[in-house]
């Protein structure tokens, strides 16, 4: 896919759905009693890994590949064991948050997914199943997928989870469904909330506090109908690109706000970017909005501590934004980023040296100064290694960079955003050159 630079973006466009939502309706709406309508759903290949995964377990799923989904649910003790090993593809929330509701269920089972699941780390999963009872162990021994899971007794646990996950909080929650006794589980600082807000909206006996959140078994779960909000993650990349590009004023429909994952928003806004929250209302639990966002002179800023899981997906992208900016920005805290579908510390890194940025890698994030200026990127060759958010950032980065810029293996951005190119191009107006 080659990339021209643009002389602005303008217009309207709604983003997909979000794709943490979208796992989380299918899952939870699978192990619910009643029929779950889902809307807005995302056709991205990540969900569509997870309504297979359930299909395998016997749930009676009516989807055809588009945005609405209905879910027939087998109630929390209906699932059915999987004749095959659960595919997991490319998607670690599916992998991880399945294997806590495997490790409640009286049958056997064993999950993968690809080359890069089979690489991302499962004893942050692996230890505290374990410490609830589970009978779960990495086939290959290296703490990796493929995963076994043998039916065994849970029992609640009090855990204090070492860095903030919400894949690892939602594995946990699901097991405690199946756990004798009360769970109670804090993490450092507060990562996205969907799961807890969807359990309690389907009945289940869960409180949060702060960075705690105490759930209790025995409530059925009561299905619901859901209008999937859309996809902050994906959203982010319109407001990138707006921002550094001349002229641009674009506006994003139906954008899911949450606190948990609006740190984007309070990032760019705190390097000066025009971002105007309109029509804010809540759809299915979760705050929504619409968001103008005007081309906006931007200076660096330090992005640490308690932010991260809010903008962990978004950090690519604002170290390609960052590049635009005047002054430096830090970026701290986000060791993470080393084990999400690609490295992306080492990637980013690469890419954006490549276009000629000024970014030095961390062990934790990155440091990136500028000048600011209209074009300080030059095109350039972008290994993506099949990361769908690298390949979107630095689409962003080619959009505003002189010159060509190639991303190699543009086809991954179907993982969380099959019509991303097309998005793009239906705002943005091509220099004439
Ligand atoms: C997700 C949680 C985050 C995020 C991922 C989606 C989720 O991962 O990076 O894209 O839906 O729970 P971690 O839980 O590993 O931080």
């Amino acid at each position: 896919m080659k990339i021209k630079r643009a002389s602005k973006l303008n217009g309207i466009i709604r983003v997909p759905g979000d794709k943490s939502i979208s796992h989380r309706a299918v899952m939870l709406g699978a192990i619910s009693e009643g029929t779950s309508h889902i809307t807005g759903f995302l056709n991205g290949a990540d969900c569509i890994s997870t309504i297979n995964c359930f299909r395998s377990m016997g749930v009676d799923i009516e989807y055809d590949g588009g945005t609405s989904v209905v879910v027939h649910g087998a109630g929390l003790y209906g699932l059915k064991e999987p004749r095959e090993i659960l595919d997991c593809g490319n998607s670690g929330t599916t992998t991880r948050i399945i294997s806590g509701l495997l490790a409640g269920q009286d049958f056997h089972s064993s999950l993968t997914g690809d080359a890069s699941i089979r690489k991302r780390p499962m004893k942050r999963i692996i230890e505290p199943l374990r410490a609830m009872g589970a009978d779960i162990a990495s086939v290959n021994g290296n703490d990796c997928a493929p995963l076994r899971i043998n039916p065994s007794k849970l029992h609640g646990i009090s855990y204090d989870l070492p860095i903030s996950s919400a894949q690892v909080k939602s594995c946990l929650l699901m097991a405690a469904l199946y756990a004798k006794g009360e769970t109670v589980i804090r993490e450092p600082a507060l990562s996205r909330n969907h799961t807890e807000l969807m359990l309690k909206a389907m009945g289940a006996d869960i409180v949060s506090l702060g960075t705690e959140v105490r759930i209790v078994p025995g409530n059925k779960l009561t299905a619901g109908d859901m209008d999937v909000p859309g996809d902050i993650s994906s959203a982010a990349y319109f407001m990138g690109a707006a921002l550094i590009t001349p002229g641009s004023d674009i506006t994003l429909e139906n954008v899911g706000i949450n606190p948990t994952r609006d740190g984007i928003i309070r990032v760019f806004r705190d390097m000066g970017g025009s971002l105007e929250l309109q029509n804010l209302r809540t759809s299915a639990g979760e705050p929504v909005a619409d968001i103008r966002i005007r081309h906006s002179a931007l200076h660096g800023t330090e992005i640490s501590g308690d932010i991260i899981p809010a903008l962990i997906d978004e950090l690519p992208l604002i170290a390609v934004v960052s590049s635009f900016a005047e002054g430096s920005t830090v970026i701290k805290d986000a060791a993470e980023l080393k084990v999400k579908e690609s490295d992306r510390i080492a990637l980013v890194t690469k890419n954006l040296k490549a276009m000629g940025a000024d970014i030095e890698a961390a062990e934790d994030g990155f440091i990136i100064n500028s000048h600011g200026g209209p074009h300080p990127l030059k095109g350039a060759l972008i290994d993506d290694a099949a990361d769908h958010r690298i390949a979107m950032s630095f689409a962003v980065a080619g959009l505003a960079a002189d010159g060509e810029t190639t991303i190699t293996d543009p086809e991954c951005v179907s993982i969380s955003y099959p019509g991303f190119f097309s998005d793009i191009d239906s705002l943005l107006v091509h220099n004439p050159q």
